[in-house]
């Protein structure tokens, strides 16, 4: 038996000249998703903040054989997925914080008799997948494209990697929520203060120092550190998402544990999209 978890390999990735890559990896490598809590805390803390999310993933798994996962973060919702799949499955999930494939590599590894299929984690970009046209059965990405700065360039590419007749299983920022509104003032508030007393991130910093994960996860890291922080109306998701066929899309998650709704736990006041969508079997004006 392997005595150490295997290494993982990294894409050639490409910088944006204003940096903003290097930031996104700067922030998720040290605020990663769920906190620096091992898997066990991490997969406690997150389905009862998101107890829709357990169903939705046992869905996935069940309709499909092969999915790609992109932002994987510290692969919990891949150590689910990979208990879940059939055994001749195969799941791959990429994320461009290095720290935190290392960590959802460690945390397979060490419950890697639990599941099925062992996970391959690899460093990569939303915005550039070395992936082959049309090769992938699945994709599924939570929380993460609104963090990216070009998601269309990260739309187009799921679309390009899917074959004809794949889902996409996204899960992006509501505008017009009331997690999303309070972290969009508190961000803002942070940019007065900055400017005022000509400090970077002062809000951030002080979270950071007091160490709140065990409480709030990293959503307050989150709210005042992320580089980028987007959400969308019902309207801006379906033009951004024209080239696919939507088959579902709702609203989920209240963010407070001690709310728990029933099923996959839609609500008209939820802070996510959450979106199933199929790539065209063919082109419905070429017809290739
Ligand atoms: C909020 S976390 C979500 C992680 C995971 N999906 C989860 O729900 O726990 C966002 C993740 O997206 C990753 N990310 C952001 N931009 C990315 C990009 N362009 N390509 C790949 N991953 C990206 C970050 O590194 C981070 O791990």
């Amino acid at each position: 038996m392997e005595q150490n978890p295997p290494s993982f390999s990294e894409h050639g990735l490409v910088e944006k000249p204003d940096g903003s890559l290097q930031s996104t990896r700067e922030f998720w490598d040290t605020s990663p998703c769920d906190g620096q809590a091992d898997f066990e805390q991490r997969k406690q803390f997150r389905y009862r903040k998101e107890p829709w999310l357990t169903d939705f993933l046992k869905r996935i798994a069940a309709s499909h054989d092969q999915i790609l996962e992109i932002g994987c973060g510290q692969g919990t919702d891949a150590i689910l997925l990979c208990s879940l799949l059939s055994e001749n499955g195969r799941y791959e999930g990429l994320d461009y914080s290095p720290q935190s494939i290392q960590s959802a590599t460690v945390g397979a590894w060490e419950v890697r008799s639990f599941l099925r299929v062992q996970p391959i984690f690899r460093v990569g970009n939303a915005e550039n997948l070395d992936i082959a046209d049309n090769t992938q059965q699945a994709v599924y990405s939570m929380g993460v494209l609104h963090h990216t700065a070009n998601e269309k360039k990260a739309f187009a590419e799921i679309l390009r990697v899917l074959q004809p007749g794949g889902k996409a299983y996204l899960v992006l920022y509501r505008r017009w929520s009331l997690k999303v509104g309070v972290a969009k003032v508190l961000r803002f508030l942070q940019a007065v203060f900055d400017t005022v007393f000509m400090t970077k991130r002062i809000f951030y910093r002080f979270f950071k120092g007091a160490h709140l994960e065990k409480y709030f996860g990293t959503m307050i890291l989150e709210c005042f550190g992320v580089p980028y922080l987007k959400c969308y109306t019902k309207k801006e998701i379906q033009t951004l998402f024209a080239a696919f066929e939507i088959l579902d899309l709702y609203q989920v998650g209240y963010n407070v544990p001690w709310i728990h709704l029933k099923g996959d736990g839609r609500t008209m006041f939820g802070y996510f999209w959450v979106m199933e969508l199929k790539k065209p079997l063919s082109n419905p004006f070429t017809g290739h």
